[in-house]
């Protein structure tokens, strides 16, 4: 019998996966022989230099990119095996996503954004889930801006946009492309608070990429990446650590 994604206690894993951009001179190996799980229930941050692929190894792991070579799960479901429709419709029922640009909808208000999972399964939110949703607004202050569309909204409101939508619904699995990385430091704490309590409390998995090795030390584990390769994998550290960990590797960016 073959061993499941849930039985290795992975809420998403990747096998032997390769990313190749291009070809010819122009060729980019962005993901070279990459295998690995994010653990169910866990906060993982994920760190590298500028490059060294791990937008693209999020993007595969959420299925909003197919690898080259290899095979990526979500759960039990083997998501490169999938049509378009079947993956989106997995993906809207279980991944949240907080992407590098907030990919918000221009035309709708901070609060239309934010309920745009919803909308676009088809349904509302529940009392518990409305109630999950103003904790959010107030936690990420966004209460007073809920009328305002993206372009009358800073970055960092923008972003926290993102994030209150990503966890609208719940998802059972957050990818967070540097989720801090236009927060003021009270607000980008709050934000590492939202995501750790979210594992913690919740029992969802978390992946997030960061530069900042502060933020790294919220996670319960750090991976790194370096020139398309895995190379570390490290449970909890302070920040200390991890910023000497990076320099001596040479993984600082
Ligand atoms: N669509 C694309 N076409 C061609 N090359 C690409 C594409 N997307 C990414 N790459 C290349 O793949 C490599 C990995 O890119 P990726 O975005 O995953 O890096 P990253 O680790 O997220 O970097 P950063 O920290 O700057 O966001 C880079 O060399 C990049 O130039
Ligand atoms: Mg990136």
């Amino acid at each position: 019998m073959e061993i499941t994604t849930t039985d290795l206690g992975l809420a998403a894993r990747v096998q032997h996966l390769g990313k190749t951009y291009g070809s010819g001179e122009g060729e980019v190996r962005a993901l070279d022989d990459v295998s690995v799980g994010i653990r169910r229930g866990q906060f993982t941050a994920i760190m590298g230099p500028s490059g060294s692929g791990k937008s693209t190894l999020m993007h595969i792991m959420a299925g909003l990119d197919a690898p080259t070579t290899g095979r990526a799960w979500i759960g039990d479901t083997e998501i490169t095996g999938l049509n378009d429709l079947e993956l989106t419709v997995l993906r809207r029922r279980r991944v949240g996503f907080i992407f590098q640009a907030f990919n918000l909808v221009p035309t709708l208000d901070a609060i239309g954004n934010i309920l745009l999972p919803f909308e676009l399964d088809g349904r509302q939110p529940s009392a518990i889930e409305r109630a999950r949703i103003d904790g959010l607004i107030e936690a990420l202050g966004l209460g007073t801006r809920l009328r305002h569309r993206p372009h009358e909204l800073s970055g960092g409101q923008q972003q926290r946009v993102a994030i209150a939508r990503a966890l609208a619904t719940a998802p059972d699995l957050v990818f967070a492309d540097e989720p801090t990385g236009n927060l003021d430091s009270a607000t980008g704490r709050e934000v590492l608070q939202l995501l750790a309590t979210a594992s913690r409390e919740h029992g969802q998995s978390i992946a997030m990429v960061t530069h900042d090795p502060i933020a790294a030390s919220h996670a319960d584990r750090v991976l790194f990446l370096g020139d398309g390769h895995l190379v570390a994998d490290h449970p909890r550290r302070s920040a200390e650590e991890i910023s000497a960990y990076m320099l001596a590797a040479e993984l600082a960016s």
